[in-house]
């Protein structure tokens, strides 16, 4: 029986932080095992924004090898660079000319990161959640792993699919049913405890974007930056951490962080820092999240010191992504009715 699929992606800018580790790419660790798994580095998607084009291949061969140093394991899991394969400008394009205006118009993220950018709005900005449902449909992807604020991205992928391709150009098979044309995904919520919020603000998710960067932790800060950053996280004036108060949004993420880091459980983490005050917390906390980092940043540092291994991984993955895309884009193609290269 094969196993069902799963693909998932990150954009290649800037580093990834402790919420991208332990809310997404953990969980995609553990996936290896039991699903048939493609991670990519959506980079096409990097550039919906404005970008530094001296820094985009950097950037995108960082974020390969941190997958790779979190644990993706390039003999389970197809690991590729999405403008790698055409297939996903492709199909990006074929969706476009089904998908309607308004659906993309009323985007959250697009509304969101439009307002931030006042007229330097791109079409590509608007498109990106095409581009998304294309990264998924190529690989008939049965399961999404997806944080809340790309829920209504993969909705976006599921109409796509169904409404607008297979309902409109699925051809009769033998039997007089329709046979669909690509396959409709489901989310795969990720386990809770794991949303990682702003280290200055307990009551928003940390984030890239954030400009501040001492709301964030990134995989590949050095031991004296971490415990700055966790000096200065924002506290309140109470005494003890606990989980759960909604007064105290700050409690709960850093106890949340600590036992993550350190990997106890959340009741055994509790009870430990139940009396404990901020000043005697926080070097624990500092300790456990380095300690958490350092078997990472070997990694890494092993992987960006070899180069050749990174990029034969990288071309091991191309190539299989590439077979696999190639098929579903063929399928797309024919379904809507274009000349077969060829004839
Ligand atoms: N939009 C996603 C994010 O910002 C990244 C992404 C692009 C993605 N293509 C994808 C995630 C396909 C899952 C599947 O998190």
């Amino acid at each position: 029986m094969s196993r069902p699929r799963v693909l998932s992606g990150v954009q290649p800018t800037g580093a990834l932080h402790l919420g991208n580790w332990l809310g997404a790419i953990r969980n995609w660790v553990d996936l290896q095992h039991s699903h048939d798994t493609y991670f990519c580095v959506v980079d096409l998607h990097a550039i919906t924004v404005p970008h530094d084009a001296s820094r985009l291949a950097e950037d995108t061969l960082t974020t390969a090898a941190l997958y790779l140093a979190c644990g993706i394991d390039p003999e389970r899991s197809t690991v590729f660079v999405q403008s790698q394969v055409p297939a996903h400008s492709e199909l990006a394009w074929l969706l476009n000319c089904v998908t309607p205006l308004n659906w993309l118009e009323r985007m959250i993220q697009f509304k969101e990161k439009a307002l931030r950018q006042g007229d330097q709005v791109s079409v590509g900005l608007l498109d990106y959640p095409v581009l998304m449902a294309a990264d998924i449909l190529l690989y008939d992807a049965d399961l999404v792993p997806v944080g809340e604020d790309q829920k209504q991205h993969l909705e976006l992928a599921r109409d796509i699919a169904q409404q607008r391709i297979n309902a409109r150009f699925a051809p009769r098979g033998s039997d007089g049913e329709p046979e669909p044309i690509l396959k409709v995904p489901a989310p795969l919520i990720l386990r809770d405890g794991a949303r990682v919020m702003s280290l200055t603000d307990g009551r928003s998710k940390m984030s890239k974007s954030d400009p501040n960067e001492g709301s964030r932790i990134t995989l590949l800060d050095p031991p004296e930056l971490i415990t700055r950053k966790i000096k200065r996280a924002k506290t309140d004036a109470a005494l003890g951490l606990e989980f759960g108060n909604p007064e105290r949004p700050e409690a709960d993420n850093l106890l949340g962080l600590y036992a993550l880091l350190s990997g106890k459980d959340r009741d055994t983490a509790a009870q430990e820092c139940a009396a404990m005050g901020w000043g005697k917390f926080k070097p624990m906390l500092a300790e456990a999240t380095c300690e958490a980092l350092r078997p990472v940043q070997e990694r890494y540092q092993q992987w960006r010191q070899d180069p050749g291994a990174l990029k034969a991984v990288l071309e091991q993955g191309r190539l299989r992504a590439d077979a696999v895309a190639q098929i579903t884009l063929e399928r797309v193609r024919r379904a809507l009715g274009f000349l077969p290269v060829g004839r």
